[in-house]
């Protein structure tokens, strides 16, 4: 190795700038093991307080995707292939509904996916709640899988980025997620390697989000957006409310079970949207020749005439998973949380749910946690919902009684109830697209 960590590092906590060479050997000699833990934690930290710059940015993306192997996708399917991804918030299933309506509509998915960080779900995590589920395919399989089964969903193999699979495990508890760069270099060095020609990015604004403000939020998509242009690929970026839970359920199963609702066309309305929102933009990006409002159409037919269902089942089997919603784990506790007064859901603090849910052993606290599949919370009411006093805002779903009875006590704060109703906001707060006109 011709680099010096600790010399780095402190460049970059100065305030200075790293060449592409030094990010590039960085990133790699941490992915080989010859840059310790510690000193790639003290690396993100000051990318923490000083950032990196655009050209820092795309070097690290480059590494990511340079430590391991890239599938072409449209020349081993001859298709333009699909691929959505989401910053990270509570409650955020998206991508387990959109992938089979999308499959459904006849446009082939090909995604990575990443597990928890901090107080924010993994799509991995949820799918594991499926007994049997196999999240680590070889890439052939991955490939094949796409083309006959018109989706897969797998995580981050040996092969794929493991620069990212390492960091972003390291990141979790080092308290180094929420920077504009590394979570762009993450999420698109995994788009990148993974091949699609196309990608919808949800970026997740607000209380349980990463990126807190539109502002912040917007800085983000024109980063990923920027990545995405330089590697040919289109991208869409919808910037999506996280102020609040996304859907009703926190908590890998339960999410698990919302998510198969939805596709029948019985799932919560915001959650809804989104995944009719994101399924129009990724139909209209596809090789199928149809605009938003077309793909809006077909997405919605999937869900009403069974064909999302039955794409799921389809998926969900081909990876060694049982589809059915009585094969999920359920917990032995629940407990049910209620509204000390009448009024107005104002508040409901998303972060607060989501550490509750970790809190019940849904996510990690450290890298070598393992996850109660079965736990976390259910939010019967949420923003701008008329409560009587006693009635149900949440359920716990808890693997005992203390655990229980503490989590209630966390979402209760996580509500806050007053006279006037507030203000309705739309799930979908922005949009910014890269889009070539070819
Ligand atoms: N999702 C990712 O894939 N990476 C991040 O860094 C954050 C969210």
């Amino acid at each position: 190795m011709t680099i010096h960590p600790a010399e780095l590092i402190q460049r970059k906590r100065d305030g200075g700038e790293l060449g592409d060479d030094e990010v590039s050997e960085l990133v790699l000699g941490f992915a080989r093991g010859d840059v310790p833990d510690y000193q790639m934690s003290a690396f993100c930290m000051a990318v923490m307080f000083r950032g990196l710059t655009s050209a820092e940015t795309l070097a690290m993306t480059e590494a990511f995707v340079g430590s391991g192997e890239t599938i072409d996708m449209a020349a081993q399917l001859g298709r333009r292939v699909v691929d959505k991804h989401s910053t990270g918030g509570v409650g955020d299933k998206t991508s387990i509904a959109v992938g089979p309506i999308v499959a459904a509509c006849g446009v082939p998915l090909g995604k990575m996916s990443g597990r928890g960080l901090g107080h924010t779900g993994g799509t991995l995590d949820k799918l594991e709640s499926i007994p049997g589920f196999r999240v680590e395919l070889a890439l052939d399989e991955f490939i094949a899988q796409v083309r006959d089964v018109g989706m897969a969903i797998i995580g981050q193999t040996a092969d794929l980025v493991p620069a990212d699979k390492k960091l972003y495990a390291l990141r979790d508890v080092t308290a180094t997620v929420d920077s504009v760069a590394l979570i762009a270099a993450s999420i698109m060095s995994k788009k990148i390697a993974a091949g699609a020609e196309a990608i919808v990015l949800d970026v997740k604004v607000g209380d349980g989000a990463f990126m807190k403000s539109l502002e912040d939020a917007r800085v983000l998509a024109e980063a990923m957006l920027e990545l995405g242009t330089r590697a040919g690929r289109d991208v869409v970026c919808l910037l999506t409310d996280m102020d609040q839970p996304l859907g009703n359920a926190v908590g890998n199963a339960l999410e698990l079970r919302e998510a198969i609702a939805t596709l029948r066309g019985e799932g919560p309305p915001d959650f809804t949207e989104l995944v009719l929102t994101a399924c129009s933009r990724l139909l209209a990006l596809s090789d199928l020749g149809i605009d938003e409002a077309e793909g809006r159409r077909r997405a919605e037919d999937a869900l009403a005439d069974g064909s999302a269902t039955a794409a799921y089942e389809r998926w969900i089997r081909a990876q060694g998973g049982d589809p059915s919603e009585d094969a999920l784990p359920r917990a032995p506790i629940v407990v049910e949380v209620e509204a000390p007064g009448a009024g107005y859901v104002t508040r409901l603090g998303a972060i607060q749910v989501g550490l509750a849910a970790l809190h019940l052993g849904a996510g990690r606290r450290t890298k070598e946690d393992t996850i109660d599949h079965s736990v976390g919370i259910v939010c019967r009411r949420k923003r701008g919902d008329d409560v009587r006093a006693g009635e149900v805002l949440a359920e716990v779903h808890a693997r005992d009684e203390a655990s229980a009875a503490e989590a209630a006590r966390e979402v209760l704060a996580a509500y806050e109830l007053g006279e006037e109703q507030p203000k309705t906001r739309s799930i979908l707060l922005d949009e910014r697209s890269s889009v070539s006109a070819a």
